[in-house]
C-alpha cells in the first residue's frame, strides 16, 4: 500500500510538496520531472517566496511528466507556467530546464524528448523525482484511460493520441510512459480538490489496474493529498 500523507488545504499540501523538492536537491545533483496542470502552481509560488537560497537549486535540473501540444507561450502549457510561477521569479538557469517542444510535431517532440531523457539519465532514465497529478478520471501525466500509451512497455516518451472530455476531445499529448515513471527513485502524487474524491477513492482503495494512475508502478511511491480529494478514502 502506497504512503498517504494528508493534508488540510492546497497550502498545505504545497508546502509540504516543496519540502519534498528541498529535501531531494539537499542530497546533491538531481533530475526531477514536474507535474502539469493547475496543482502545481501554488507549490511554485511557495518555492518562489521561500527565494533561491531556500533550495539547493544549482543541483537541480527540470524535467516535465507531460505537455500540451501548444508553444511554450500558450496559456495551456505546462511549461508556461513553470516559467511564470517558478523558473523566472527564481531566475534558474535555462541550461538546467528541459521543455518538451510542445509547438513541434508531436512524435518529433517526444523522440527527440527521449533522447535527452536517455542521453542525461541512461536507459532506463532514472528521474530522481517524479511529481504526478491526477484527473478526476484517474489520468495521470497524459496517460488518460483507453489512450495508447496506457500499453507503451518500450518507449519511454510517447506523443499519445486522447480523446477525453478534459482535453476538450480528440488532443495529442506528449507523456512520459509507465517504463519511464516506474524507473524513477520516488514518486509522489500530489491531489487536491474535491473533484479528485471518487477517483482517488477508486484508485487507493478500488480494484487493482483500472485506472491509469493504479498501472504506476515505480518502488517508491507516495500520494500528498488534501482533505477534499481524500474525503471518499475509507481509511
Ligand atoms: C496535465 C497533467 C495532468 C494533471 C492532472 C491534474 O498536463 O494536465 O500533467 O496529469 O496533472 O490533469 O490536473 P489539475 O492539477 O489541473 O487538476
Amino acid at each position: 500500500m502506497p504512503s498517504v500523507k494528508r493534508f488540510a488545504t492546497l497550502d498545505t499540501l504545497s508546502r509540504a510538496a516543496a519540502d519534498q523538492l528541498a529535501m531531494i536537491a539537499s542530497r546533491g545533483p538531481c533530475h526531477i520531472a514536474l507535474s502539469g496542470g493547475s496543482t502545481p502552481k501554488r507549490m511554485f509560488q511557495i518555492l518562489a517566496e521561500r527565494g533561491r537560497k531556500a533550495l539547493a537549486w544549482d543541483n537541480v535540473e527540470l524535467w516535465w511528466g507531460d505537455e500540451r501540444c501548444v508553444p511554450p507561450d500558450h496559456p495551456d502549457s505546462n511549461y508556461g507556467m513553470t516559467k511564470q510561477f517558478l523558473i523566472d521569479p527564481l531566475g534558474l538557469d535555462a541550461a538546467t530546464i528541459h521543455r518538451i517542444a510542445g509547438e513541434r510535431d508531436p512524435d518529433a517532440a517526444a523522440a527527440d524528448y527521449e533522447r535527452e531523457l536517455v542521453a542525461a539519465l541512461g536507459t532506463p532514465p532514472v528521474l530522481d523525482l517524479v511529481l504526478l497529478g491526477m484527473g478526476p478520471d484517474g489520468h495521470t501525466a497524459s496517460l488518460f484511460p483507453n489512450s495508447p500509451g496506457l500499453t507503451e512497455t518500450k518507449r519511454f516518451v510517447i506523443a499519445n493520441r486522447v480523446d477525453s472530455p478534459l482535453t476538450k476531445g480528440p488532443a495529442t499529448r506528449v507523456t512520459l510512459t509507465y517504463p519511464a515513471i516506474d524507473a524513477a527513485k520516488r514518486v509522489v502524487f500530489v491531489v487536491a480538490g474535491a473533484d479528485k474524491a471518487d477517483a482517488l477513492a477508486k484508485v487507493l482503495e478500488g480494484p487493482r489496474g483500472a485506472l491509469p494512475s493504479q498501472l504506476v508502478a515505480a518502488t517508491d511511491i507516495a500520494w500528498f493529498v488534501d482533505d477534499a480529494a481524500a474525503a471518499r478514502l475509507a481509511r
